[in-house]
């Protein structure tokens, strides 16, 4: 992200329109009929497992929009422990050992405990989650995410009436992850929310998408996902999730603050310092749409930031 501007984005790395599935593939793909034939469930470079998490419930909180492809939503990524390029992670993500993993969740709770991903897997109904996705680049997506509320685990170990914030730790592994011998950013990646935005029902832990077990280059085996905030906030490979009384000091906000707000809330009215948020993107389209305001999630999510300057919490 502090690498290269939208405007260096070269058309050639995205996928064209014209491999989009359309709308009738994808709603068989939504029920969990994903036919093998129509559509690239081993992407190149895609590194899942193709198993699939099935079956799943469907979410009243999902978009009627069409989804990118698998191919696109699985190689066009960012995740710098794997390299700053936007086909790195695809590449290299292959080196990242998925399981088994173990999910910590410490700090200010009445009952912190280690959960086994397969747990996790369990721990509420799998749903399916269709979100419109921003990043702060100033590309978008439409991914059909599997996972549950973040709600459901955070109940679990019971916050205590100081946690006021929720910090998520990546995993921060050298010999599977070579982006982290270099300091690009200050490792582990740390990401957060307040604590209700971690509770509200968009917020989830994502452990898959299009069905299946989750691609390593999208953060494997499992990640945040908050739909009405830049991508960034969308921390991969999470190893520990820590209530704390204090915002968290994140990494992006770290290397620069000026640039990469704690909120991260989609907010077209606040550019970016280098470019303009107002249009994005979405990736296998030429011409740019106009952004909406918390990415259009403005119904559910406005009332959490009710009386805040959004320009200075951006
Ligand atoms: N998480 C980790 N651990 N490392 C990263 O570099 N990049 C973030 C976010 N989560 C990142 C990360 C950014 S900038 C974006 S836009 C999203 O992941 C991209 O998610 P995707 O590749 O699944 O679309």
């Amino acid at each position: 992200m502090l690498i290269r501007k939208p405007s260096d984005i070269l058309p050639s790395e995205i996928t064209p329109e014209a491999t989009y599935r359309d709308r009738r593939t994808f709603l068989a793909a939504a029920g969990g009929l994903l036919a093998a034939a129509a559509l690239p469930l081993k992407a190149k470079g895609a590194q899942g497992s193709g198993a699939n998490l099935g079956p799943l419930q469907k979410s009243p909180l999902s978009t009627s929009e069409t989804p990118n492809t698998y191919a696109q939503v699985t190689q066009y990524n960012n995740f710098y422990e794997f390299g700053t390029g936007k086909d790195d992670p695809a590449r290299e993500a292959w080196r990242l050992k998925p399981r088994p993993w173990e999910v910590k969740v410490t700090g200010l709770c009445a009952k912190p405990r280690t959960f086994g991903i397969e747990e996790l897997l369990k721990l509420a109904p799998l749903e399916e989650r269709i979100y419109r996705m921003r990043c702060v680049e100033g590309w978008s997506m439409v991914i059909p995410w599997v996972g549950f509320p973040i709600k459901a685990l955070l109940d679990k170990v019971q916050p205590l009436g100081s946690a006021r914030f929720v910090a998520f730790f990546s995993a921060d592994r050298p010999d599977q992850m070579p982006g982290v011998r270099l300091p690009v950013l200050d490792w582990p990646y740390l990401e957060g929310l307040r604590l209700d935005e971690a509770n509200h029902p968009l917020a989830i832990l994502a452990v898959g998408l299009y069905g299946q077990i989750l691609p390593n280059q999208n953060g494997a085996p499992i990640r945040l996902v908050a739909p009405w905030k830049y991508g960034f906030k969308g921390g991969k490979s999470i190893v520990e999730i820590r209530l704390v009384k204090d915002q968290p000091w994140t990494s992006w906000a770290k290397a620069n603050p000026n640039e990469y707000g704690f909120y991260a809330n989609v907010n077209p009215n606040h550019d970016h310092p280098r470019w303009s948020q107002k249009t994005e993107r979405r990736i296998g389209e030429l011409l740019r749409r106009p952004t909406q305001m918390f990415n259009g999630y403005g119904d559910q999510v406005a009332h959490l930031y009710r009386g805040m300057d959004l320009d200075t919490y951006f």
